[in-house]
């Protein structure tokens, strides 16, 4: 990466930051009746698109590799993943970050063991959400260099993670 290049994303990653930070301090000061559901609501909203986009982008790494480098459909696929996760993906994931920890404060949720488990598992979320970002980076240049088996094996990640965190924050078992 160019030392251009990795300016220019650094400086990215820190507006995007700046923003949830100034967005979760905006929502702990002002907080209207019924305010809890419908940050509840945003949040679901948030995970859903999140996820929506966290199934749907290692499918498309798995079909790219079929695409012969140069191809058309090899350039539709990188249309494709670079909207995805810029457009879906990472707001997606931003919010779903400020809404929950939000909830987690208001409701006084930082002592239960089922939020510990559950920010366990987001955080490896988040984990993969970064490959997947490597990924789309080098698909992009053309330089991937993984199977398809490989992709199909991480298209499951996502799925087991969003299993357990939606059992630990639904039925809260410890
Ligand atoms: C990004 C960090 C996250 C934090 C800090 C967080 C925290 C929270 C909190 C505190 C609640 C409110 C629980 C309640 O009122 O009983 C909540 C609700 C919920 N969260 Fe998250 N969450 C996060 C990410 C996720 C993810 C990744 C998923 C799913 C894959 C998810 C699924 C849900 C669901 C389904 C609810 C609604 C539960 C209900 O109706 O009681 N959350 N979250």
């Amino acid at each position: 990466m160019s030392p251009n290049a990795f300016i220019q994303r650094w400086f990215r990653a820190e507006i995007a930051i700046g923003i949830a930070a100034i967005l979760f301090v905006g929502l702990l000061i002002w907080t209207p009746p019924h305010f809890y559901a419908w940050i509840k609501a945003a949040h679901v909203i948030a995970i859903m698109s999140w996820m929506a986009g966290m199934l749907y982008l290692p499918r498309l790494f798995v079909y790219h590799c079929e695409a012969e480098v140069g191809s058309k459909q090899s350039e539709t696929f990188k249309l494709m993943e670079r909207r995805l996760l810029r457009a879906i993906i990472n707001p997606a994931m931003a919010v779903s970050w400020v809404t929950g920890l939000w909830l987690a404060t208001e409701a006084g949720f930082f002592r239960s063991g089922w939020l510990h488990g559950k920010l366990v598992l987001v955080v490896l979320l988040s984990g993969a959400h970064g490959f997947f970002s490597r990924w789309v980076r080098e698909f992009s240049q053309d330089r991937n260099t993984r199977s398809q088996k490989f992709y199909r094996m991480v298209n499951e990640v996502p799925t087991v993670l969003m299993i357990g965190i939606v059992i630990l924050v639904i039925v809260k078992p410890f």
